[in-house]
């Protein structure tokens, strides 16, 4: 069980354990290929009906296997260069999509990039982005914390937290990386 929601990965916080697949299900009915964890495919799929997503808003990529991600972060750097593979895959075990709790998502469409999928700022993707905080989830890296979370803007890409932590955050402004280390902080001051 993934019992860690808030669990922070990224490039100096790498995945120590992997994740445990007996906690991974398929998140959408008609893609058996993407899987999340438990509760983070249930919430995404009460989400989803919740805001009348038929097919208009389908998945790209979910949990993802180290080699997975070793594959995608080659094959990147192979065909975009290692400058855009920095900016829009992370390393192998320091890729949330490793834990189960990371969604890609994009807007139906002929051709979908896996790498930079569309998921416009407009219509029903805009109404899941709002939604999102009330379910868990929230948008993981927005373009103005580049600096604090290492990666470029991903309007596509979805992080399973748990409320009340994505409500509060989305409020607040906070990246998971400020809002660990919120929470660190006010700890460290209790025990003071
Ligand atoms: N695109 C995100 C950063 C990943 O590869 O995990
Ligand atoms: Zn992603």
């Amino acid at each position: 069980m993934m019992e860690d929601y808030l669990v922070l990965v990224n490039a100096e916080h790498p995945l120590r354990v992997q994740m445990d697949k007996t906690d991974l299900v398929c998140a959408f009915d008609d893609h058996p290929g993407v899987l999340l964890e438990r509760t983070a495919a249930k919430a995404l799929r009460a989400l989803l009906t919740d805001i009348g997503n038929r097919d208009s808003i389908v998945p790209v990529s979910g949990w993802r296997s180290r080699e997975e991600q070793k594959k995608i972060w080659e094959d990147t750097v192979a065909e975009k260069g290692i400058a855009f593979a920095r900016k829009y895959v992370a390393l192998p075990a320091c890729s949330e999509h490793e834990t189960g709790l990371a969604i890609d998502l994009a807007a139906n469409a002929q051709d979908i990039d896996f790498i930079c999928p569309e998921f416009p700022r407009s219509g029903i993707c805009q109404k899941f982005r709002e939604a999102a905080p009330y379910y868990g989830f929230v948008e993981r890296y927005a373009k103005e914390k580049e600096p604090v979370t290492g990666i470029s803007g991903e309007p596509w890409h979805f992080r399973y937290v748990g409320t009340p932590h994505s409500e509060i955050m989305a409020r607040k402004g906070m990246c998971l990386e400020e809002y660990v280390e919120r929470r660190r902080y006010c700890e460290e001051r209790k025990t003071r």
